[in-house]
């Protein structure tokens, strides 16, 4: 049951008889919402208004009418109409019973799925194979995941696609770094390690030529800035005011852009100082001097069919995958497809020759270039040397999955910083002929460490995924042990414990946050007992669990039970609206995408049940009607809590 949009289908015609705009009544009905005060009701619509203000009437007047036309009775109290003309609404008891007892029953905890269900193809995780997975690959693989499985249980058709960087210019420096600099016996000994150390090295000494040659023209900007305050600031001293504010504006505006500028100053000259401060690399550097060009040349070789170097990379690419596959096999995220870069290929000249033919796509500098309007770059899809680009592949990607799958949406879980090349390729994808299908950009921030810069490890190098599960999972190790002091657990079972409780707070830490902010990553917070944490929510549904092995009751007889609900103690009303409220906030996940409206649900849920259990006794319920009644909210509870956390793929340990 979703009551929000229950509520909405009972004010739709009663609003569409005042106003006729689908549009505006629409925006009308979103002003019905969850009462921030239970004083207030359960729910509370403030449409009247907007409403009286736009028929040029009183609200309080305009909420009466609509009220006298809304067909509400069955499932509200009488509507009390308060203030400037809230409407707050109380749902009746006996209807919530009746739908407590209907979700006690059913194995979807109420949820009916979805009456037009949707094909959504949802593009997450997408590392690039040749590069050790990081921190920041958690929170497009989580929320990725969460999505999946969130849409799916709300019955939409969901095609999972993880679409691999397997293709791209790390290939050129591994197979660089192969040739020139392996080490035959480490390789023997542990392939991907040998790899990733080959590409740490290769990619070090290419950003190092990257940035010499990037600093010249970074420093001259950054004088040409300060050239420009400065004569800012002369005329900021004019008798003539408008000169001077506009001279003053123009220096707050610089000084921010010469901060910027002369960060990126330093950070190329920390990189060029911290190669040529390591007499190793200067040596290698020395041997090759060229090596960005010929990084580039080992990839155009490999994308040309070079036999040699297709033959290395059908060597490496199972290393890498299974390498990814193992932490996939540990977070319990499984694909439908994954579709790397590498298999869209043989489809990149048939993309650029069709964007030519239609006009779409033309030559400017030797590159091919789509246009955009909107944008002041073009969109380039084939180089001037020929090669394609990761825009290339992603246009042969829409277009592959169009005629394949023919979804209604194609979600992109993908790092904020990518929001550009997005907006480009989704109004490229429009020009070229996909008009009817939903394109979104499912952006999330950055990863912080407690430091407030992006999250590394001492070293300085970004974590590998595997190691960040381990530390989760060994501190979870500590807390369950802590909690069971009297060693009720066997080892197994605490070290299984451990892994949920572990995997589970990186994943809850993760999507509990608005995904559009920056999240600051520390394993003290996420694995809290008390706080919105997973460890909370599982230690809340073991607890409820725990009822029912004291009074060795069967949570499954307690289902089949048919007696009505008891919702007489506010705070079991309190409990039966807030678990009414699953459908709400799985909605609103679907909405806009964004799996922390139903973690903020969940900890509602949890501090809801808390007050109930302080208040009423449930083995201890005065009569035997009563108990069952309670024991029927217990188990929906925990069951509500038990499916929240599996749409977020994260397990409730039966004990804790
Ligand atoms: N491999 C890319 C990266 O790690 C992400 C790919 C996202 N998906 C896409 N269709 N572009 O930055």
């Amino acid at each position: 049951m979703n009551v929000l949009a229950l509520l909405k289908s009972r004010f739709q015609p009663a609003i569409a008889a005042l106003i006729s705009d689908p549009a505006r009544q629409r925006e009308l009905l979103e002003m019905i919402r969850v009462a921030q005060d239970p004083k207030f009701g359960d729910y509370q619509a403030n449409f009247a208004m907007p409403l009286g203000k736009q028929l040029g009437k009183s609200p309080r007047d305009v909420a009466a009418q609509v009220l006298s036309a809304a067909k509400l009775d069955d499932v509200c109290q009488p509507a009390e109409i308060a203030g400037p003309g809230f409407i707050n609404l109380r749902l009746r008891d006996d209807w919530l019973a009746d739908q407590i007892g209907a979700a006690v029953r059913d194995e979807r905890v109420g949820i009916e799925p979805a009456a037009r269900p949707r094909t959504i193809v949802i593009d997450y995780s997408s590392p690039n194979v040749a590069k050790p997975m990081h921190v920041g690959h958690i929170r497009s693989t989580v929320i990725g995941d969460a999505l999946c499985r969130t849409l799916r249980f709300l019955g939409h058709k969901v095609i999972s696609d993880n679409h691999l960087g397997d293709w791209g210019t790390q290939f050129g420096m591994i197979i660089y770094g192969y040739k020139h600099f392996r080490d035959d016996d480490a390789y023997k000994a542990n392939p991907v390690q040998e790899l990733g150390r080959l590409y740490k090295l290769v990619s070090r000494l290419v950003d190092y030529r990257e940035s010499q040659q990037a600093l010249p023209e970074a420093e001259r900007k950054l004088s040409q800035r300060q050239a420009e305050l400065a004569a800012q600031k002369d005329a900021a001293k004019s008798p003539d005011k408008q000169v001077a504010k506009k001279a003053s504006d123009a220096i707050r505006k610089l000084t921010s852009q010469i901060a910027e500028q002369s960060d990126a100053v330093e950070s190329l000259r920390r990189k060029i100082a911290a190669v040529e401060n390591d007499p190793t690399l200067v040596k290698i550097l020395a041997d090759h001097p060229d090596i960005d060009q010929a990084v580039l040349a080992e990839t155009a070789k490999l994308h040309a069919g070079d036999e040699e170097n297709l033959r290395l990379w059908h060597e490496f690419l199972p290393n890498c995958r299974d390498e990814i596959k193992r932490v996939y096999g540990r977070m319990n995220v499984q694909f439908d497809y994954e579709h790397g870069e590498s298999f869209y290929h043989d489809r990149l000249a048939a993309v650029v020759e069709d964007l030519r033919r239609k006009g779409l796509a033309t030559e400017s500098q030797g590159a091919i270039c789509v246009f955009l309007d909107g944008f002041e770059a073009p969109m380039i899809v084939q180089k001037k040397d020929g090669a394609f680009l990761y825009s290339t592949t992603d246009l042969a990607t829409i277009q592959y999955r169009m005629e394949n799958w023919k979804p209604d949406a194609i979600l992109y879980v993908v790092d904020h910083r990518q929001s550009d090349h997005f907006d480009k390729l989704f109004a490229a994808a429009r020009l070229w002929s996909y008009k009817g299908v939903e394109l979104q950009h499912v952006k999330f921030g950055t990863v912080m460490g407690q430091d407030g810069k992006p999250y590394k490890t001492r070293e300085g190098v970004a974590e590998g995924l595997e190691s960040l599960l381990n530390e989760a999972v060994s501190r979870a190790a500590h807390i369950v042990a802590e909690n069971d002091p009297e060693g009720h657990l066997s080892d197994a079972e605490q070290q299984q414990i451990a892994e949920i409780v572990g995997i589970g707070a990186l994943k809850y830490a993760d999507v509990s946050q608005n995904r559009t902010s920056d999240y600051t990553f520390s394993y003290d917070k996420m694995l809290l007992m008390n706080g919105n944490t997973a460890t909370y929510m599982q230690y809340s549904h073991a607890r409820v669990q725990s009822i029912f092995a004291k009074g060795s009751f069967s949570p499954e007889e307690i289902r089949r039970d048919d007696s009505p609900i008891d919702l007489s103690h506010p705070a079991e009303r309190a409990l039966a609206v807030m678990l009414m409220r699953f459908g709400d906030a799985l909605a609103e996940v679907e909405a806009d995408y964004m799996p922390h409206h139903l973690t903020t649900y969940l900890f509602d849920l949890a501090k809801t049940y808390f007050t109930f259990y302080e208040e009423c006794p449930v083995l201890k319920a005065d009569t035997d009607a009563r108990r069952t009644s309670r024991l029927k909210l217990c188990d929906l509870t925990a069951r509500t809590i038990r499916q929240g956390l599996d749409l977020l793929g994260i397990r409730a340990p039966e004990k804790m």
